[in-house]
């Protein structure tokens, strides 16, 4: 779907803003700095009144409302120009999300509801894709039969989740992974805010799915390189076959579901079944989508 350009008109947002799900969150943080930066009146919704301190931006105004408590989003979204949401993948995601489906539609107006899923989530029926994209669509699924003005953002994997290596990359200069030769378009959270925020302000993106990546293709062997180089150490990619990498997840706590989750994705990969670039991100910005080498010198510490 054509995707309007980086300079159109912004939408006239005459009612008490946007309201973003997930705030306290990767994707949800990036989307409520970016807009707070654009001066757009946007409020972040927490469970809670105190998990309003683990949000990145000062002096935004909060919405207490919760997914699993369908009443408290009837009254959130009540009068928002648009809404975010990302949750976590999980068991429950499909029913705290069609949740709030549905409460934006039954909210006056709607508003536009933004929703973060992940890269091939589109890429089959539900039952014959991996999990983690089966629940995404499975919300975008009802997001249509309800009829809601909606549009889907569907990125890849996100280069924050290589700081969760960040203990073997400093104890044993090891990243590990299950993915053989499969590469992936690592994205930048902060990009996925900032098309996420441009579609949320800017008119054009009803009914549309876009999937946002970063610049280029990378293997876990070539990011192994990539964090040599950013650390000034070396850091070799080390493929684990998928069973053990299932186990090793299960064994630092991961629960089975979402180990199991992971390990599909890394097959996934080794499949070499999410090799894709797009331009979502300069269509909506302007600008090159951020490549690995400019995202590691910029979160070095997160492997000090
Ligand atoms: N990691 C990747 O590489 C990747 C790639 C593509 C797509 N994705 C998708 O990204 C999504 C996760 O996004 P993320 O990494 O930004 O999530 P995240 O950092 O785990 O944040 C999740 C947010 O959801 C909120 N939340 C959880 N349960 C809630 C509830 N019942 N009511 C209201 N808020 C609730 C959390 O609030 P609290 O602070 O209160 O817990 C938190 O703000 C997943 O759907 C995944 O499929 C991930």
């Amino acid at each position: 779907m054509p995707h309007s350009g980086p300079n159109d008109l912004r939408l006239n947002l005459g009612g008490p803003g946007i309201l973003v799900f997930g705030a306290t969150g990767t994707i949800g943080g990036a989307v409520l700095r970016n807009l707070a930066e654009r001066d757009v009146a946007v409020k972040a919704v927490v469970r809670s009144p105190e998990r309003a301190a683990a949000l990145g931006v000062p002096d935004v105004g909060t919405v207490v409302a919760d997914l699993a408590d369908p009443a408290s989003l009837t009254a959130a979204v009540r009068d928002a120009d648009g809404v975010f949401v990302a949750t976590p993948a999980s068991p429950e995601q499909v029913r705290l999300e069609t949740a709030l489906v549905d409460a934006v539609a039954a909210a006056p107006g709607p508003p536009h509801l933004v929703k973060l899923a992940a890269l091939g989530y589109d890429a089959g029926p539900p039952d014959e894709i991996i999990a983690l994209g089966a629940n995404h669509a499975r919300v975008v699924q009802h997001m249509q039969a309800v009829g809601v003005r909606h549009t889907v953002l569907a990125p890849s994997g996100f280069m924050a989740n290589l700081a969760g290596s960040a203990a073997t990359i400093r104890a044993e200069g090891v990243l590990y992974g299950s993915s053989g030769d499969g590469g992936l378009s690592w994205v930048d959270p902060a990009d996925v805010g900032a098309v996420a925020a441009h579609v949320l302000t800017t008119p054009g993106h009803d009914g549309a799915s876009y999937d946002v990546t970063g610049p280029e293709i990378l293997d876990h062997d070539a990011v192994a390189r990539r964090l040599s180089a950013a650390l000034g150490r070396p850091v070799r990619y080390v493929d684990v076959p998928s069973q053990a990498y299932r186990q090793n997840l299960e064994s630092v706590g991961l629960p089975p579901w979402l180990a199991a989750a992971l390990t599909e994705l890394q097959e996934l990969y080794r499949a070499h079944g999410a090799e894709v670039v797009t331009d979502e991100v300069e269509k909506a910005t302007g600008r090159r989508a951020t490549d690995l080498d400019t995202w590691l010198a910029a979160h070095r510490d997160a492997f000090a």
